[in-house]
């Protein structure tokens, strides 16, 4: 099938870019309202199928996460939080994940979008499911991190392994994946890969070299960690090279994509100097693979810069090429003349690039020898198949891997929960 005639589904939900975290917090939920504007205005959304997701229930969100964590965010309001002060600190809510209007609906409707996209990846109807208020990759089982409460992307994954022998899980956020890195870190039946900025004590502090994964996911986590000042070029180079040996090497039946926007210059949080192309070309080298393709969204704390960077990455998914000049909308004129009202980036002063071309060579080669242990392509036991707790009622979906199993009944030996009942951090 022609590249640029893949079906593409693409959720959207008014209600997320209007939710609002709080006065100064960089996370600004109105970025998704402003992609999608764009979206609109570059008419990309006649050739995508847009839906507005299905609110996940909170048994959804129990396949991964705790309930007592679940039923908290459920209940707790800006105005009764100050009542259950030890509750807050224990899941690591009020600073960085603060309460607010809306939370859990703004929780259920990005993770309804994400799972959604897979379900209709699963079943054949989407050949790619874009999620751009998806792609929260820090929360934890038990607690919220870096902004993240509900991690709608371990839960699409669980979703995908229903499916697929395999998913890769990659992750160009500026920040390390580590919410999905350690759901799955003791199972081959997920390869995580995280590009980003490390050391420094920069957020949230894992995904170095060394952290490979553990047990039966020896060598399927795979970290590619960078300095400030990361350019085009150098990124491009280290993505394409590690994820060509990934996708030889592993030959997964689906892949999820977190787009986080931070790596871009001039983010609020990160020190990248990527441009829109260097981001995008991340996304159309992963879509030129033809494989199912789950695109979610992430960090990204300058509104105007990732509203431009998703809107122009639909555009790459839909193998379209935008023009410079942003077509008036309802935020042209109040956002985007930072940039001279051009689809690009406007950097006031690069940052100095910290990666030395040794240090690059280093750390391709580590990653490209650790990659080379691997088992080609290893397929599914039994075993391996999440247990039932995973399994939300499937009554009009059969369950189909799509390769043979065996050992049927076999107890499960490891997954991702009794991995986390081991407290690893
Ligand atoms: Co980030």
């Amino acid at each position: 099938m022609p590249s640029s005639k893949r079906r593409i589904s693409y959720y959207y939900d008014s209600d997320v870019g209007t939710s609002y975290y709080a006065p100064n917090h960089p996370m600004k939920p109105h970025r998704l309202s402003m992609t999608h504007s764009l979206v609109l205005s570059y008419r990309l959304h006649e050739s995508l199928e847009v839906f507005r997701p299905r609110k996940s229930s909170a048994s959804e969100l129990t396949q991964f996460h705790a309930e007592d964590y679940v039923n908290f965010l459920s209940k707790i309001t800006p105005n009764t939080q100050h009542e259950h002060l030890q509750q807050m600190q224990k899941f690591n809510l009020g600073e960085d994940c603060p309460i607010f209007d809306g939370l859990f609906d703004f929780c259920k409707i990005y993770t309804g979008g994400s799972i959604d996209g897979a379900v209709r990846i699963n079943h054949g109807i989407s050949d790619i499911a874009i999620n751009w208020s998806g792609g929260l990759h820090h929360a934890k089982k038990s607690e919220a991190s870096g902004f993240c409460y509900i991690n709608d992307i371990v839960l699409a994954t669980l979703e995908l392994l229903k499916y697929h022998a395999r998913v890769v899980y990659i992750d160009i956020d500026i920040h390390h994946g580590d919410g999905v890195e350690e759901a799955f870190y003791l199972t081959d039946r997920v390869m995580t890969v995280s590009f980003h900025k490390f050391g420094d004590l920069f957020f949230p502090g894992t995904g170095d070299i060394g952290d490979i994964g553990l047990n039966d996911g020896k060598y399927y986590s795979v970290n590619v960690p960078l300095h400030d000042g990361m350019d085009d070029h150098n990124f491009v180079d280290i993505f394409n090279t590690t994820m060509q040996k990934v996708m030889e090497m592993y030959q997964p039946g689906a892949i999820i994509l977190q787009c986080g926007a931070d790596s871009l210059a001039a983010d609020r949080l990160g020190c990248f100097n990527l441009t829109l192309e260097g981001h995008a070309s991340c996304v159309a080298f992963m879509k030129s693979f033809n494989v199912p393709l789950l695109v979610l969204g992430g960090g990204g704390y300058i509104k105007s810069n990732v509203a431009r960077c998703w809107a122009n990455e639909t555009a790459t998914l839909l193998g379209k090429i935008l023009d410079e000049n942003i077509p008036e909308h309802e935020f042209y004129y109040e956002y985007y003349s930072d940039a001279s009202y051009k689809l690009k980036v406007q950097q006031k002063s690069p940052i100095e690039n910290l990666n030395s071309r040794t240090y690059l060579q280093d750390i391709k080669r580590c990653v490209l020898e650790n990659l080379s242990q691997l088992r080609i392509a290893p397929s599914v036991q039994m075993q391996e198949i999440p247990p039932e707790a995973y399994l939300p009622e499937l009554d009009e979906l059969e369950l189909i891997v799509e390769e043979k199993v065996s050992g049927i009944g076999n107890k499960s030996s490891e997954n991702p929960i009794e991995f986390y009942d081991k407290e690893r951090y």
